[in-house]
């Protein structure tokens, strides 16, 4: 098994059946655009290649905060779900970790939902720990809370009605 960024249309094309695994809202026909925009801020795609099938793929992006200087960011860590398992996801992770050294890096990090235990296990597993919460808010453009108050109204309205 090798491990290779995929840097043309074609490469990232052929990432798209196993990140799609991970990121179901994906969609096939504009996946390289979004990944081409995201590029500008920095973020890389690899393969875990296994006879030219893609078996595994990791995006990535290097970054400077305060917090922690240079800090390599894994956004995305799948292995197909034939082959999980086999030791792929640890040969990415440890891919990745070389990769932030050759990139001057001091961290590797990432977040993982809270309902994704196996993967919690493994990244354990594999020495990284839980530093922090990740804490999320949706924003919602003026106009659209608008529409959505509105709505709202004409449930309540609606339920005030069926109740009586
Ligand atoms: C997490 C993930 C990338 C690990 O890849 P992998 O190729 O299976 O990794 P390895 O074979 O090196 O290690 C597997 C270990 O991870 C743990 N693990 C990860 N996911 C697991 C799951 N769903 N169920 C059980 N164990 C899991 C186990 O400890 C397992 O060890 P074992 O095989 O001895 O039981 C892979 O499970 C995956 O793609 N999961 C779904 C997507 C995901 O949650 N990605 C992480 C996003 S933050």
């Amino acid at each position: 098994m090798n491990i290779k960024k995929m840097t043309t249309d074609r490469q990232i094309h052929a990432c798209f059946d196993v990140m799609v695994q991970l990121r179901p809202h994906l969609r096939r026909d504009t996946f390289v655009a979004s990944v081409r925009r995201q590029e500008k801020n920095g973020y890389q795609i690899v393969a875990a290649l296994e006879a030219g099938r893609v078996c595994g793929v990791a995006g990535y992006r290097v970054f400077e905060c305060l917090s922690r200087g240079r800090n390599l960011y894994v956004d995305d860590l799948v292995t197909d779900v034939v082959l999980r398992s086999r030791g792929i996801g640890q040969a990415m992770l440890h891919w990745l970790a070389a990769e932030a050294l050759r990139q001057r890096c001091r961290h590797l990090s990432l977040d993982s939902g809270v309902q994704r235990f196996g993967a919690h296990r493994f990244y354990l597993r594999e020495g990284m720990c839980i530093l922090a919460h990740h804490f999320v808010r949706e924003l919602v453009p003026e106009e659209m809370a608008a529409d959505r108050a509105a709505a709202q109204t004409v449930k309540r309205k609606r339920a005030v009605k069926t109740t009586r």
